[in-house]
C-alpha cells in the first residue's frame, strides 16, 4: 500500500517498537490507526493519528480498528507488565482475530515483528547468532516462543499476504543506517527501534518479502 491508498492499522503502538512504528508511518505520511488498550499511554497526537482503545484479544476491537485500512502492521507483544499474556498467547490470540476479520473486509497485507529464535524451515543458521538463538534464545523465551510458534502456523495455512520480521534483542535507538537483512540466519545481535520501524513500514510497498520470515539486525 501507499501513503494515498488507504489508512494502515498498528498494534502494539505503545511499546518499544510500536512507538518508533507510529512516528515512522506519520513521518512516511501514512494514516494510522492505532489499538491500544490505554490511549493515555501513547504520547503521539498528530491529525493523522486515530487511537482505538481496546485488548487485542478482543475480535470485536480489531473489527474497529481493521475500518478504513488497508494493510496491519504489528509490534504486539507480552509486555513487562503483562507476562501472562504470553501465557494467554496474545500474539497468536490477535493474530487468529486478524486472519477472520482481515480475510471478511478483504485486507491482505499484515508485517509483524516476530523473534529470531522462531525456527522456520528454510533457515540454515551457520553462525553464532542463529544458533544461540535457536537452542538457547527458545528456551529462555518459554510461552512466548510457543506464542510466536502458533503464530506462525495460522500465518502460514492463511490465504494473508504475510511478512514475520524476526527480531534479536530489540533497544531503543534512533536511526543509523538500514537494518541488515538476511533470509537465513541472524545476521546480528540487535536491532535499534527506529531502524526496525523503518523496515517494517518499508515492507508495505514491497513484495521482496511476502510470505518470509526474514531475519534483522542493525548494522
Ligand atoms: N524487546 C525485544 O528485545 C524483542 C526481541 C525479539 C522479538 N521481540 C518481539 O517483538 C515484538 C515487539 O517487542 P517490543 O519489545 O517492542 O514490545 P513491548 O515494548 O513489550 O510492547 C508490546 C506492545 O503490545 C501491547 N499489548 C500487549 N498485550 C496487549 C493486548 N492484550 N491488547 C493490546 N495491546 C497489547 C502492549 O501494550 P500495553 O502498553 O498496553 O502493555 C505494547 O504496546 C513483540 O512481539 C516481542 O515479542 C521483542
Amino acid at each position: 500500500m501507499s501513503s494515498e491508498s488507504g489508512k494502515l492499522a498498528i498494534l502494539g503502538g505503545s511499546g518499544l517498537t510500536g512507538v518508533a512504528l507510529i512516528n515512522e508511518a506519520l513521518y512516511q505520511g501514512y494514516s494510522v490507526r492505532a489499538l491500544v488498550r490505554d490511549p493515555s499511554s501513547l504520547n503521539i497526537s498528530h491529525r493523522r493519528l486515530e487511537i482505538i482503545a481496546g485488548n487485542a484479544d478482543d475480535s470485536e476491537a480489531i473489527e474497529t480498528l481493521l475500518q478504513g485500512c488497508a494493510a496491519v502492521v504489528s509490534a504486539l507483544g507480552p509486555t513487562g507488565r503483562s507476562k501472562s499474556a504470553a501465557k494467554a498467547m496474545i500474539c497468536s490470540t490477535a493474530t487468529g482475530h486478524l486472519i477472520e476479520k482481515m480475510g471478511d473486509i478483504g485486507i491482505t497485507r499484515y508485517i509483524l515483528v516476530s523473534a529470531a529464535s522462531l525456527v522456520m524451515p528454510a533457515d540454515k543458521r551457520t553462525n553464532l547468532f542463529g544458533l544461540v538463538t535457536k537452542y538457547v534464545g527458545s528456551l529462555m523465551l518459554g510461552d512466548i516462543i510457543k506464542d510466536k510458534k502458533r503464530e506462525y502456523r495460522l500465518l502460514a495455512a492463511s490465504d494473508l499476504n504475510w511478512t514475520l520480521v524476526r527480531c534479536p534483542s530489540i533497544k531503543e535507538g534512533k536511526f543509523i543506517n538500514e537494518v541488515k537483512v538476511n533470509r537465513l540466519t541472524v545476521p546480528g545481535g540487535k536491532v535499534r527501534n527506529a531502524e526496525l520501524a523503518r523496515f517494517l513500514i518499508e515492507q508495505l510497498v514491497s513484495t521482496e518479502f511476502e510470505h518470509e520470515g526474514v531475519f534483522v539486525a542493525s548494522a
